[in-house]
């Protein structure tokens, strides 16, 4: 216990600093993780078969292979295929992390259109509204009470996942236990500290996202 007191005392701008780089790596991931995630989930539906199945072949590879390959192979992939301007090891995991995000992302939103009542698309399609219209105007509104928190879960998601991007030295909080226990030969003191920053953040936020939930449910009567 002292030597906890002793870790947040001489190291505790880098357990602040390895939560700002964790929360920033998640948020970068889960913003453009949806974007990208959303076109993904679009082109599914696409009417050519040719993309549909390309989009089919990405989501699949990225959820059926590890994460952590996936970093290794834009850490060492990103370099070499842009060798002019030598992306950076931060920005080659986040390309990857990003990717990867949006393969589960777009399945959320699928599946979040999918859950809404296909009675609303029949009423919508015979009261004349186009194809378009219905989806941006009756389907969409409606889907967003459940993407919404599964969005939250994926943030919640990548903050654990970003750990193994310590791997790469990124500066997250799993970085920072290694500068500190390879500086100070302590493990488990640094361990349970950022353990503990690990369940806050993520045990708020789910309570965060279970507030959510409930209001959304209760907008729709
Ligand atoms: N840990 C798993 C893996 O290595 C799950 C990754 C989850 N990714 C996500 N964006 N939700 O593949």
């Amino acid at each position: 216990f002292k030597n906890i007191v002793f870790l947040i005392e001489k190291y505790g701008n880098l357990f602040l600093i390895g939560t700002g780089y964790t929360l920033l790596l998640s948020l970068i991931t889960v913003f453009f993780g949806t974007i990208l995630g959303s076109v993904l989930a679009m082109l599914k539906n696409n009417r050519f078969q040719i993309i549909r199945s390309i989009v089919t072949a990405y989501i699949e590879i990225v959820r059926g292979t590890p994460i952590l390959l996936q970093l290794y192979i834009f850490k060492f992939m990103l370099p070499a295929a842009f060798p002019s301007f030598k992306p950076s090891t931060f920005v080659c995991i986040l390309v990857a992390l990003i990717l990867n995000s949006a393969a589960y992302v777009s399945e959320v939103i699928r599946s979040g259109i999918e859950a809404v009542d296909k009675g609303q698309t029949e009423a919508a399609r015979s009261l004349g509204l186009s194809k378009r219209q219905t989806m941006l105007k009756i389907v969409l509104p409606q889907a967003v009470r459940y993407i919404l928190p599964a969005l939250g879960n994926e943030f919640i998601m990548m903050i654990k996942e970003t750990s193994l991007a310590s791997v790469f030295f990124v500066g997250d909080l799993m970085t920072q236990f290694q500068t500190i226990s390879g500086a100070t030969f302590l493990t488990m003191e640094p361990l349970i500290i950022i353990g503990i920053i690990y369940f806050v953040l993520t045990f708020s936020l789910s309570k965060g996202v279970a507030v959510l939930e409930r209001r959304m449910k209760a907008g729709e009567r």
